[in-house]
């Protein structure tokens, strides 16, 4: 008695699993209780995630309870219809599988499978033979060994992974089989799926469709296939899927069966959504173009600074050569120069001479002034000598020199570091009205002073330096008013990178021995020369050649000669002094400034004796008035008066001398 009520019970349960129209509905799997093998998984979501991103692996998904599917009565397999909607997404585009599997299988022990192209459902040796199977393939990979005719098709297998029909996955848009469409089965995109199958006409029926087209009236697959000789009574339905060595995920979002009649629609409003793999590829799409703004960004930024340092750096810009290395205390930065005089600006300019034009400066931090004078040069050549001779200059030391600090090189300029002067230039003082008027006592300071640094120069070194270009404009008073003497060497700067053929014979217009202008060669007579100029200069308070002076008086020389020859001599003095001047040293000077203009350069006295004579301590040589119709007066008359301004202003002749010039530094004296 009891065993047959459990026995009964038992045919109570099969019937009811098997009862006809058995069905379900899955619009999402978040409540399913469907029977999982290998890495199948239900997402938090409501995906039904058959294979996820790992290598060979498979997954299964069965309807838990296996379904009756034969009519007791007349044996037959029930006719069924099922629907759902898959996604196989591949991690990379072009490389894919192996795809899934609608399944009806006798058994769910599927222990003897394989994955990759065995879709987790066979295995080579057909051992699945005490299984029985019949599958509906959504294959992504051809495998030809198993017939298969693309890796895009639909296939019906048979307990063996070789189909027994198969067809190129597709859509018919029409219902006439025309409007033929291809569909790409691991685009990533929600696929639907009908699998029908009547046992009237035993055919078996697969319908394709993106997710967003209804229907179509035609198979992509219509097949002949008995079932009743394929299954057993009771059939599991589910899915198999599996990857092979490309990692692909195979996905069900919703699945609807019935048996012995139409399956529920699904309802694709309410499917869980994919991982954002499409808007995946949006947001990396999205990412990318930030990275691209990012580093377009960090680019333009790279530019701009770039060109900023590079400006910055041209700004600052020097030249630099190798022989320059042993100088190299002597140099400047450009920079600190370019700071210390404000960017060379116009307020800072000192004043503008035949070299070039001076600014006073600050060094930033140590607070010391300095004057840069700002030479262009545009030639290199002889460039390197020159800084040699200027460095060497730099050398000297006398307290009535202007100390040069260094230099600076930069493509076309030259920039020369003097201490500064607060007081500026002699010729100020002596030529300008509207500035405080020398003492006779200051002025006989100075001259002491720039006598001593000529006789410095000349003989008081290591090397005879020869000046150039003494003149009122070339001596600085420092705050004490002494007279110091500046620019020595500058106008050697103006031999080099000229004509070998042709020298420059530089210097200052009534400041010229007649003797330079003849043979181009600057000696320390043509220096005593110019002295001569100067010391005429300061005593009668006028330059050196004054145009809008009466005709003889245009060369100051033949004025205070004509007054010397004429035994009045003081009368050249500069008449602003009035009376206040000490006769005896007035008489000195000027006497002295004949004698070393002379235009015989043996009779103009070294400046060893030009000191001695100022200090009292040698008489003023006796001057005879032969030899004075020299060429100072004739040139006066003819060349000087087309020069219409009475400023000393620089003159650079042209004298042709195959003989190239004397250096600066006349070595081995
Ligand atoms: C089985 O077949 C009989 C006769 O054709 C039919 O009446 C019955 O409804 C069928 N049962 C099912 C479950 O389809
Ligand atoms: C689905 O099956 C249940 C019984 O399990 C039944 O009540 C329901 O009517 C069926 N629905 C459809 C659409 O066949
Ligand atoms: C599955 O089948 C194999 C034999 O094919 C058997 O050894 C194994 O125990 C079965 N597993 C289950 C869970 O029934
Ligand atoms: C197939 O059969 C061979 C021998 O017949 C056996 O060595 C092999 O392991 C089998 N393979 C599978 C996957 O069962
Ligand atoms: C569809 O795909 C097949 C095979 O890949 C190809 O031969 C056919 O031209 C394609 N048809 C369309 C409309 O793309
Ligand atoms: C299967 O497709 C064929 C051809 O379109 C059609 O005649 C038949 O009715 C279909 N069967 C089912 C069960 O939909
Ligand atoms: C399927 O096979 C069974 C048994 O062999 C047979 O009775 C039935 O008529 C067949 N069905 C069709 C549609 O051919
Ligand atoms: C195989 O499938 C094609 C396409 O659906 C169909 O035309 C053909 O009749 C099928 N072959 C068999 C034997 O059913």
């Amino acid at each position: 008695m009891f065993p047959k009520v459990i026995f009964s019970f038992l045919i109570l349960t099969l019937t009811t699993a098997s009862a006809p129209g058995a069905n379900f509905t899955y619009n999402g799997f978040d409540a399913a209780e469907l029977w999982l093998d290998g890495i199948a998984e239900i997402t938090p979501n409501g995906l039904l995630r058959l294979t996820d991103t790992r290598k060979l692996a498979m997954g299964h998904a069965f309807h838990p309870s296996p379904l009756r599917f034969r009519n007791s009565t007349t044996g037959n397999a029930l006719s069924f219809s099922t629907s759902f909607i898959f996604a196989i997404i591949p991690e990379y585009q072009d490389v894919f599988g192996h795809g899934l599997a609608f399944v009806l299988a006798h058994s769910v022990n599927l222990s003897y499978a394989l994955p990759s192209q065995y879709l987790g459902l066979f295995n080579p040796n057909n051992s699945d033979s005490s299984n029985q199977i019949v599958a509906i393939e959504f294959d992504t990979n051809m495998n030809p060994e198993f017939g298969d005719i693309d890796n895009n098709h639909v296939g019906i297998d048979v307990s063996s992974p070789k189909s027994i029909n198969s067809s190129h996955a597709a859509y018919f848009t029409n219902d006439n089989g025309a409007g033929f469409k291809n569909l790409s089965l691991a685009s990533s995109k929600p696929i639907q799926a009908w699998i029908e199958y009547s046992h009237m006409d035993g055919l078996l029926n697969v319908t394709l469709a993106p997710i967003d087209v209804t229907k179509p009236g035609v198979p992509c697959l219509s097949s002949n296939v008995n079932l009743s000789t394929l299954i057993s009574d009771y059939m599991y339905v589910g899915f198999s899927s599996s990857v092979g060595t490309f990692k692909t995920s195979h996905y069900i979002l919703g699945w609807s069966f019935k048996l012995s009649g139409k399956a529920q629609a699904l309802d694709l409003s309410h499917l869980p959504s994919l991982p954002r793999v499409g808007s995946k590829s949006t947001l990396e799409s999205w990412k990318i173009g930030l990275l691209i703004i990012l580093a377009i960004v960090l680019l333009l930024i790279i530019i701009t600074g770039t060109i900023f340092l590079v400006k910055r750096e041209n700004k600052f810009r020097e030249v630099f050569e190798d022989w320059e290395l042993e100088y190299g205390p002597q140099r400047f930065c450009y920079k600190d120069l370019f700071l210390a005089t404000m960017g060379f600006k116009d307020q800072q300019l000192l004043g503008a001479g035949g070299f070039g034009r001076v600014y006073k400066g600050v060094l930033p931090k140590t607070d010391i002034q300095l004057a840069v004078k700002q030479v262009s040069h545009e030639s290199r050549q002889g460039m390197r000598e020159f800084i040699a001779e200027i460095v060497s200059i730099g050398r000297l030391r006398h307290r009535n020199l202007v100390q040069l600090l260094g230099y600076c090189r930069r493509k076309g300029e030259l920039l020369l570091v003097y201490e500064f002067m607060p007081n500026g230039s002699l010729d100020k003082f002596l030529f300008n009205k509207s500035k405080l008027m020398l003492s006779w006592g200051q002025r006989f300071q100075i001259i002491k002073g720039v006598a001593s640094a000529l006789y410095y120069l000349h003989e008081g070194w290591e090397k005879v330096v020869v000046h150039r270009d003494i003149k009122a404009s070339n001596i600085l008073l420092d705050d004490q008013m002494n007279g110091r003497l500046g620019d020595f060497g500058l106008a050697r700067l103006y031999d080099h990178g000229t004509d070998p053929q042709t020298t420059h014979v530089v210097g200052t217009l009534g400041y010229l021995a007649p003797d330079l202008t003849k043979t181009g060669k600057a000696t320390t007579s043509t220096d005593v020369f110019a002295f001569g100029g100067f010391l005429l200069e300061v005593a009668c308070g006028r330059r050196p050649i004054e145009i809008r002076a009466s005709e003889e008086e245009v060369v100051l020389v033949d004025k205070v000669l004509q007054c010397w020859k004429a035994g009045t001599i003081l009368e050249a003095r500069d008449p602003n002094l009035g009376n206040e001047y000490i006769v005896e040293e007035m008489e000195m000077v000027l006497k002295l400034g004949l004698l070393c203009s002379h235009p015989n350069s043996k009779s103009r006295p070294p400046m060893r004796l030009v000191m001695r004579i100022l200090e009292r301590d040698a008489p003023l040589p006796e001057m005879s008035e032969d030899g004075w119709d020299g060429e100072i007066s004739a040139m006066g008359k003819e060349g000087f008066n087309d020069i219409g301004t009475s400023d000393s202003s620089l003159l650079s002749m042209s004298v042709c001398s195959a003989s190239t010039m004397e250096s600066v530094l006349l070595t081995g004296r």
